[in-house]
C-alpha cells in the first residue's frame, strides 16, 4: 500500500505544494479559509488552500461532496469573501465578481429563461467587452457556432435540452473572453454520452480559444480528461492534499489509481 506523510507538511506558509511553489502564478490562492454561518455557528467550509496556475492552464479542483470545491470557485468568481487569505489573478487582488472571470455552473437554470440563447450569449458580450448591440449579436452567433448551436439562437431555454443549455452557458461565458473560466461541475447531471461529447469539446474549444480553466469535479476520470493539474482536497473541511501537474504521456490508468488512492483509500493515515 502506499503510505503518505501528513500533508500539511508538504505544504508552505500559503498552503501551496511543491508543485504549486514552482509554478507560475496567473491565478494564485493563498491560505484561502472560508467559514460560514450556520444557525448561530461558524462552519469551516475550506481551510489554508493554496495553489496557483499559471495562463492557459486547465486547474481541475476535485474532491468528495462537501469538501469545499464550490466554495473555492465562488472565492475566485468574488461571490463569497474569504474568511482569510487572498486570490490573486494575473496580479489583482480578487474582491468582488467581474468580467475577468466567467462562470458555468452545475444547474441548467442558469440563462436567463426571457431571453433566446442569442440574446443571452449578447447580452453577456455587451457587459464584458463594451461591445454595441450589433456587434454583440454578431459574435454571439460567432460562439453559438463554436458549441454547434448555430440553429437554435432564437430558442429560448425552456425549448433546449440540458445539454444543449449547458452549451449556451459555455459559449456565454465564452464570448466573454475572460481571463478565467471557472466551471462548477458543469456536465454533472448530463447523460454519461452528453457528458464525454461536453468534454471533448470544452477541449476542441481549449485550442481554439487558449483560456485559463479552474474547473470543479468530483469525477477522477473527467479529472484526467480534462485537467493539466489536479489539485486534491480532503474531505470536509477542504484543505489541500496534493497536487499533481499532468503531462500527455502519464498513464491513466496508473494515475487514476494513485488519484483514489490519495483521495479514498489512505486517508486514515491523514486522520491519526
Ligand atoms: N451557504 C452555506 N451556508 C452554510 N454552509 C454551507 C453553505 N454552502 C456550503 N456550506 C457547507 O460548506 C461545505 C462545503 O460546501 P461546498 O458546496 O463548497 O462543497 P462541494 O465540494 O462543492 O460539494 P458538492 O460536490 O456536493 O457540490 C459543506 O459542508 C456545506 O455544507
Ligand atoms: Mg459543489
Amino acid at each position: 500500500m502506499t503510505r503518505f506523510t501528513d500533508p500539511t507538511l508538504r505544504r508552505d506558509q500559503n498552503g501551496r505544494s511543491q508543485e504549486d511553489r514552482n509554478a507560475e502564478d496567473f491565478l494564485a490562492v493563498d491560505n484561502l479559509t472560508v467559514h460560514y454561518k450556520s444557525e448561530g455557528y461558524l462552519i469551516a467550509a475550506v481551510k489554508r488552500v493554496g495553489f496557483s496556475a499559471a495562463k492557459g492552464e486547465r486547474l481541475i479542483l476535485l474532491g468528495r461532496s462537501g469538501c469545499g470545491k464550490s466554495t473555492i470557485l465562488k472565492a475566485i468568481g468574488g461571490f463569497i469573501k474569504p474568511t482569510s487569505g487572498s486570490i490573486r489573478l494575473d496580479g489583482k487582488p480578487i474582491e468582488k465578481p467581474d468580467s475577468d472571470r466567467a462562470m458555468v455552473f452545475q444547474e441548467f437554470d442558469q440563462l436567463m429563461p426571457w431571453k433566446t440563447a442569442l440574446e443571452n450569449i449578447a447580452f453577456a458580450i455587451r457587459n464584458a467587452r463594451k461591445l454595441g448591440g450589433k456587434e454583440a449579436k454578431v459574435e454571439a452567433r460567432r460562439y453559438l457556432k463554436k458549441v454547434g448551436l448555430e440553429k437554435f439562437g432564437d430558442s429560448y431555454p425552456h425549448q433546449l435540452s440540458g445539454g444543449m443549455k449547458q452549451r449556451v452557458a459555455i459559449a456565454r461565458a465564452l464570448a466573454a473572453q475572460a481571463k478565467a473560466l471557472l466551471m462548477d461541475e458543469p456536465f454533472a447531471a448530463l447523460d454519461a454520452l452528453t457528458r464525454s461529447q461536453m468534454q471533448e469539446e470544452l477541449l476542441r474549444l481549449y485550442q481554439e480559444e487558449g483560456f485559463t480553466l479552474a474547473f470543479v469535479t468530483h469525477s477522477i476520470d473527467e479529472a484526467l480528461i480534462l485537467g493539466s493539474k489536479i489539485v486534491m482536497l480532503s474531505p470536509h473541511p477542504g484543505e489541500v492534499i496534493e497536487t499533481i501537474k499532468l503531462n500527455s504521456s502519464a498513464a491513466s490508468g496508473a494515475l487514476k489509481e494513485k488519484i483514489n488512492a490519495i483521495l479514498f483509500k489512505d486517508r486514515v493515515e491523514y486522520v491519526i
